[in-house]
């Protein structure tokens, strides 16, 4: 790191600290404190995550940091503190819970910031891009999660914080999840140099299974294997957890579906299956899922499912299938 890269890691890792003492012990941190046993987070999760709270004033960390000796001005460039017209600088996190950020070396480069109070919009507030921190390249929880990686040669992907935080209450520790975004190219390269399998465990809504389908196939692209977890309808992990417990939870990790059964299921939603048409090009679309698995027998397996479905003819099939590899080859 620069000079002045680790002078913002020093900040970083002093809010930290700030936010988590708060949290736990002043009065300041109370309701915040709160909110986050209601919403199921153990003591020792607390402690583990280093959650922390920034409390509803506008000088705060700043004054903090201030007497530490820090230049503002720099902090507010890696977005650690807001400014006015770039000369008075005020808190960027306050009112809200603090989910520390670690890049893959264990360095606190960022934070998450929960609302909680319903009026303050909007309801994550994350640090921006900068030099130190890399959406794109950076995975929630990695570094505590890369010790299992090699052992279980798996990782579970979650969309949020919260959804790995209780994976970790549930003894799920292989856990990662993406920041806002989705899982780009260069995350699921990095995956790819420890495990051969991705869990896909995001949120049981629509938009979570667009986003399942989508990153199954980056996982694939990126040599991987794919499986979904099978959140039901309208929870998200997190909300699973609480609603079922540990077990279920690990179970729900355990019977995920692989990416083919998953995607086959998924696309229909696109065709109205009553209709010949609609019929034929689900069958041309579920061809080409079923063309990209490698092993003759797993094929076979899919089309099985596609005969008995829709009353085809096999050697039909199997020549679809023939064509559609020898043009991926
Ligand atoms: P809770 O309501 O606290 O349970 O949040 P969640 O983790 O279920 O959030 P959600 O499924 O809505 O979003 C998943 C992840 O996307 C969050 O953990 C955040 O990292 C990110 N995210 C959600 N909402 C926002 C937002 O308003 N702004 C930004 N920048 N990120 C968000
Ligand atoms: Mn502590
Ligand atoms: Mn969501
Ligand atoms: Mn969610
Ligand atoms: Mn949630």
């Amino acid at each position: 790191y620069s000079s002045e890269e680790q002078n913002i890691l020093d900040a970083y890792e002093w809010s930290n600290k700030l936010f988590h003492h708060v949290l736990k012990h002043t009065k300041d941190g109370k309701d915040a404190l709160n909110y986050v046993k209601n919403r199921g987070f153990s003591k020792d999760a607390i402690e583990e995550f280093q959650l922390g709270y920034s409390p509803y004033k506008d000088q705060f960390l700043s004054a903090f940091l201030k007497g530490k000796g820090f230049e503002l001005e720099n902090l507010a460039q890696y977005g650690l503190l807001n400014s006015r017209d770039g000369n008075s600088f005020f808190d960027r996190f306050q009112g809200r819970v603090i989910f520390p950020i670690h890049n893959h070396q264990g360095k606190v480069v960022g934070f998450g910031g929960r609302s909680i109070q319903d009026h303050l919009e909007p309801k994550y507030l994350n640090s921006p891009e900068s030099k130190l921190f890399h959406k794109g390249k950076i995975l929630y929880n990695f570094h505590r999660a890369r010790k299992y990686f090699q052992k279980l040669n798996q990782v579970v992907l979650f969309e949020g914080y919260a959804d790995v935080i209780k994976a970790y209450q549930a003894g799920v520790h292989h856990a990662v999840a993406t920041m806002g975004t989705s899982l780009s190219e260069t995350h699921a390269k990095i995956l790819s140099h420890y495990v051969d399998e991705v869990i896909i465990c995001y949120d049981g809504d629509a938009p979570g299974r667009e986003a399942s389908f989508k990153t199954a196939k980056i996982i694939k692209n990126a040599g991987m294997n794919a499986r979904v977890a099978n959140v039901p309808n309208e929870m998200d992990p997190d909300d699973f957890f609480e609603k079922h417990g540990p077990e279920a939870f690990q179970n729900l990790i355990q019977s995920a579906e692989n990416d083919v059964s998953f995607s086959l299921q998924y696309i229909k939603k696109n065709y109205n299956l009553n209709i010949d048409h609609d019929r034929v090009q689900y069958v041309e679309k579920a061809l080409d899922i079923i063309a990209t698995v490698n092993q003759a027998v797993e094929r076979d397996f899919y089309l099985n499912d596609l005969e008995e479905m829709f009353k085809l003819d096999r050697s039909t099939l199997l020549q679809e299938i023939e064509n559609r590899r020898r043009i991926m080859q």
